[in-house]
């Protein structure tokens, strides 16, 4: 491999009313930027991590009718565009979303530029609204995927797959157990016997990266969340430029601070 593939990054939209410190009221005409600026960087994909839906929103028709609004504005993006699944976002049947978002959002694999990207649903189900799993026969679909892979793979997912210093994300207090997929350390095993370059996540609303073993974990912030940065368009998004003797990570937008671990 000697070329370089990248990746646009996007996620937790929350589009719907303000909640707190994330401005979901300003979502399309934050994204409606972001397409302008990502059709100017040309990435081969965009991969959107999941929580389109605001927090606030309870009425699954009213979820429906804000996801309207957003679709076409990602199908203007002119490169493949992957939804993962959030928790928020699961007040709607998968299969309504799927038709609004016309696109697939299940576990899935699909083939870009050489990579394997390996697709979760981390909402498997979700736990109390917000936390994360995965369930048995997901699991196993898992298993066989990295068994089956040929080549390297980077895996999407919404809940945190590694371990943080989430006592320091007020966002999590007294709730920090669902910041994670709850079954994480059984995933982490699969993950370990197979070729995986990079873990993608999100949901935890700050950037973030780990390392496990051979696993690389980058967790992308909120596209609109200002609790740590004062911001009235945050427009966070990341670009990820991978070859086989690097991983690269531009940081675009409002928010800038990366958390170690
Ligand atoms: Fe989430």
């Amino acid at each position: 491999m000697n070329h370089r593939f990248t990746l646009g990054v996007i996620s937790d939209i929350h589009y719907g009313p303000d909640s707190g410190t994330r401005k979901g009221s300003k979502a399309t005409l934050m994204l409606k930027t972001f397409v302008s600026k990502i059709n100017q960087l040309k990435p081969d994909v965009v991969v959107n991590l999941g929580d389109i839906i605001s927090d606030v929103v309870s009425d699954p028709l009213e979820a429906i009718a804000y996801i309207k609004h957003l679709s076409p504005i990602f199908m203007s993006i002119r490169c493949p565009v992957i939804h993962v699944i959030g928790n928020h976002d699961c007040i709607v049947n998968i299969k309504t979303l799927e038709e609004v978002l016309q696109s697939e959002l299940g576990p899935r694999i699909v083939m870009s530029e050489g990579f394997y990207l390996v697709i979760l649903n981390t909402s498997d189900p979700p736990i109390n609204g917000i936390g994360g799993n995965i369930g048995f026969v997901q699991m196993r679909w898992l298993a066989d995927t990295l068994k089956s892979l040929d080549r390297p793979c980077i895996i999407l997912a919404h809940h945190a797959l590694d371990e943080q210093n989430i006592q320091a994300n007020p966002l999590f207090k007294g709730i920090e157990e669902y910041a994670y997929v709850a079954n994480r350390q059984q995933v982490r095993e699969l993950l370990c016997q197979a070729p995986v370059k990079l873990i993608l996540q999100g949901h935890l609303h700050w950037y973030h990266v780990s390392r496990y073993q051979h696993l690389l974990f980058i967790t992308q912030t909120s596209f609109v969340d200002t609790w740590q940065i004062a911001a009235e368009y945050p427009i966070n998004f990341s670009i990820i430029s991978i070859s086989a003797k690097d991983i690269q990570w531009y940081l675009h937008g409002a928010d800038t601070f990366v958390r170690l671990t």
